[in-house]
Order: C-alpha cells, then sequence, then structure tokens
C-alpha cells in the first residue's frame, strides 16, 4: 500500500514538473519571438526606411517637413493614401517606390495616429 502511494506521488510529481517546465519554455519562446524593443517595434521597417529621413524616426517631423504623430486626426486613412501614393508639396510619390500592401498597411498605421 505504502510503495503504491508513493508512486502515485513520485507520477504527479513528475508530471507536474513536466507541465511545468514545458510552459515556462514556450513562454520563454514567444518572447524571444517579439525581440524587438516596445517603442520602436511601432514603428513599420517601411517607415523608418521611407520616412523617417524627412517625418522624423518618431514621427516627429524635421525642419519644414510636417509631423504626423496626430495625422490620423487630420486627414482620413484613404487621404493618407492619397498622399503617400502621390506625394506633393515636396513630399516624394511613393506609388511606384513601395508596394501596395506596404502603403496600406502604412496608411492605416497612421491613420491610427490620433
Ligand atoms: C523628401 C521628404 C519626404 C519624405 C521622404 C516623405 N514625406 Fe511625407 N511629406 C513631406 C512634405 C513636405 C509634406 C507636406 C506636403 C503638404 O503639405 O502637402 C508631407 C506630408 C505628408 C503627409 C500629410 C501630412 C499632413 O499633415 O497633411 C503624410 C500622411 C505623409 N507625408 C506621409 C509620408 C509617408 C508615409 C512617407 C514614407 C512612405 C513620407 N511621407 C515620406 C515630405 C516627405
Amino acid at each position: 500500500m505504502n510503495k503504491t502511494k508513493w508512486l502515485i506521488a513520485a507520477a504527479l510529481g513528475i508530471a507536474l514538473i513536466a507541465t511545468g517546465c514545458s510552459s515556462g519554455g514556450d513562454t520563454k519562446g514567444g518572447n524571444t519571438g517579439t525581440a524587438t524593443p516596445p517603442a520602436a517595434s511601432d514603428i513599420p521597417a517601411a517607415y523608418t526606411k521611407n520616412c523617417a529621413s524627412c517625418h522624423g524616426k518618431g514621427l516627429e517631423g524635421t525642419g519644414s517637413f510636417p509631423k504626423l504623430t496626430n495625422v490620423g486626426g487630420k486627414l482620413s486613412q484613404d487621404q493618407i493614401k492619397t498622399k503617400i501614393q502621390q506625394g506633393g508639396n515636396g513630399m516624394p510619390a511613393f506609388e511606384k517606390m513601395l508596394s501596395a500592401d506596404e502603403i496600406n498597411s502604412l496608411s492605416s498605421w497612421l491613420a491610427a495616429k490620433k
């Protein structure tokens, strides 16, 4: 009887350790997947590459180039998309430089900046 009880306790213990380890491993795996710091992860790579030189790394604007920190409160997503595609007034047109996907994701990301 004693021996059986001990075996059950041991089996439960091993099961608990095993689940504890595997869930710990999963969490760690998820964390390493998002290695970028929170502040930088909000900025799409396409923005940093194509837009940051004028509009600033954090959307703050540079010189006479406008800030985009609250552009979503000023322009609709469609208007932002048109601006990126066609440029104008000192802004280059990106229609041929970026894919439709990149333009769409940039405009929806910017439209959320209110
Ligand atoms: C060579 C500099 C330059 C680059 C590069 C540039 N822009 Fe601009 N952008 C401007 C200028 C200048 C304006 C203001 C134009 C105007 O008033 O019509 C502007 C305006 C805008 C506006 C409208 C802002 C407002 O308040 O009306 C948006 C949105 C915008 N840019 C997004 C982008 C995005 C996204 C990129 C990258 C794909 C980009 N820009 C790259 C110069 C630039």
